[in-house]
């Protein structure tokens, strides 16, 4: 195993096993190496290729954008593409939200919700407020703020003491349980934890809750019981919290809704953050949607004290534009409820027929299988086996590639990340369940455990 050149100076920079092969073209589901070898993107990449590959609609729109300009600053203008992308955008969210505040990507896209939270609570005279609460494990980004707001242990060994350390209350699991609790039992002690922490901490320094609705890597896709998530909301509310919802993967469709927090009309959030599906993978680009309320208090003294230079770029903003043209056009937001019923039901058979799928998780096209050594105690593998890792390898020889997490180093289980594009169809659907069955069965075999 080779642990140090991974491709070219760029990958230098990351740890992994051994060389990786040159991406040269995409189509549709579908990416190709310069061998010619064909790869089924299972996971969408880090769940962000919504739309599949070399979509003409998005290369026609950023090609039409390019040629008209491709940077002016907001500092001198406003765009064209970012008003249109906006209204979309709002009209695509529901009732609750009226402004859209565009960046590139989701780490940036979370800094900017919690400043914007920050700076209202001062507007409406609430200057203590300046803690954001957020679950163990999460992942909100890479950023320093974005960090100090989630929580894996490895990563916290390393980077903490640069970072302000704040609350962390735990994530309600649904297959890895402590003893003597069930799903609701454990979500009802999440949620009371949650309340705890705030009475502790001091109700009035707390400024926003920040939860990923259905999860992303860090948990495998999880869902809480519906009444956590009216449960936290009332918690919100009753404290003068904001809620934050990290839809960064979740939202733009994936869910079968466009955005996740559809699935629970009694737990509306007060800010949304939005990236990856959003513009998919064709620019990077993230977003913070936001009632009037919050924008126009925070306008009324003096305005957002936050940028980027790359804040509202028109080209990025004509892409998602049309990324989400295509989205709806194409129906994909049901595409993503049907076929996602019909993988996940794939995956769940797949469970039955294998040994080490310990649970399947997820809704619409994000979801996730948990990988364990034995399905009855539901251990995770020995770290000799290299097991999700090894899968991802397994897969990338048979031509699927799988997005997977060992969160924390495995305390909290590992698992594959099966969101493939929203563009899916069924015919694609049993290809790709085809190409994981044998990618598990090559592991089981490899293993010479069963
Ligand atoms: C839930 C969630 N939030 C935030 C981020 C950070 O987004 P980005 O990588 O675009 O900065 C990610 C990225 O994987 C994510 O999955």
């Amino acid at each position: 195993m080779n642990n140090l050149a991974r491709g070219g100076p760029v990958q230098n920079f990351y740890m992994g096993s051994g060389v990786l092969p040159t991406v040269e073209n995409g189509q549709g589901i579908y990416l190709f190496d310069t061998t010619g070898k064909r790869y089924l993107d299972a996971s969408s990449g880090p769940v962000t290729c919504n739309l599949g590959h070399q979509n003409e609609a998005v290369l026609r729109a950023m090609q039409n954008q390019a040629e008209k300009v491709c940077f002016a600053s907001y500092n001198f203008f406003e765009n064209k593409p970012n008003k249109v992308l906006a209204k979309k955008l709002i009209n695509l969210s529901g009732d609750n939200f009226d402004q859209a505040f565009f960046v590139s990507g989701g780490s940036e896209a979370i800094e900017a919700s919690f400043k914007l939270a920050r700076q209202y609570a001062i507007s409406v005279g609430e200057k203590e407020r300046h803690k954001v609460l957020a679950r163990t494990p999460s992942y909100h980004g890479s950023t320093m703020g974005a960090f100090a707001a989630s929580s894996d242990p490895q990563m916290e060994n390393t980077f903490q003491k640069m970072s302000k350390v704040l609350p962390k209350i735990p994530v309600p699991f649904s297959y890895r349980l402590p003893q003597n609790y069930n799903v609701d039992t454990y979500a009802e002690y999440c949620a009371n934890e949650f309340e705890r922490t705030i009475i502790n901490e001091g109700p009035e320094t707390i400024l926003a809750f920040i939860i990923e609705p259905v999860g992303g890597l860090s948990t495998g896709a999880l869902i809480a019981p519906d009444f956590y998530y009216s449960r936290i909301r009332q918690i919100c509310s009753k404290y003068g919290i904001i809620l934050i919802y990290d839809e960064v993967m979740s939202g733009a469709g994936r869910t079968g809704s466009f955005l996740a927090a559809e699935h629970w009309n009694d737990a509306n959030p007060d800010l949304i953050v939005l990236a990856k599906g959003l513009c998919a993978g064709y620019s990077p680009l993230g977003a913070v949607i936001s009632p009037n309320y919050i924008v126009e208090k925070v306008a009324r003294d003096g305005g957002f004290l936050h940028g980027h230079t790359y804040a509202s770029n028109p080209l990025s903003c004509a892409i998602a534009e049309a990324v989400l043209s295509e989205v709806s056009e194409k129906g994909l937001i049901l595409n993503a409820k049907n076929v996602g019923a019909y993988l996940k039901s794939g995956l769940e058979k797949l469970a039955q027929n294998s040994h080490i799928v310990g649970d399947v998780r997820g809704t619409g096209l994000l979801l996730a299988v948990e990988i364990v050594s034995d399905k009855s105690t539901k251990e995770v593998f020995d770290k000799k086996y290299r097991a999700v890792y090894r899968l991802a390898e397994i897969g990338m020889e048979k031509g699927i590639l799988i997005y997977t997490r060992k969160t924390a180093n495995g305390i909290f289980g590992e698992w594959l990340m099966i969101s493939p594009p929203l563009i899916s169809t069924i015919k694609e659907t049993d290809l790709l369940l085809e190409l994981l069955a044998e990618t598990i069965t090559t592991f089981e075999k490899e293993t010479g455990l069963y």
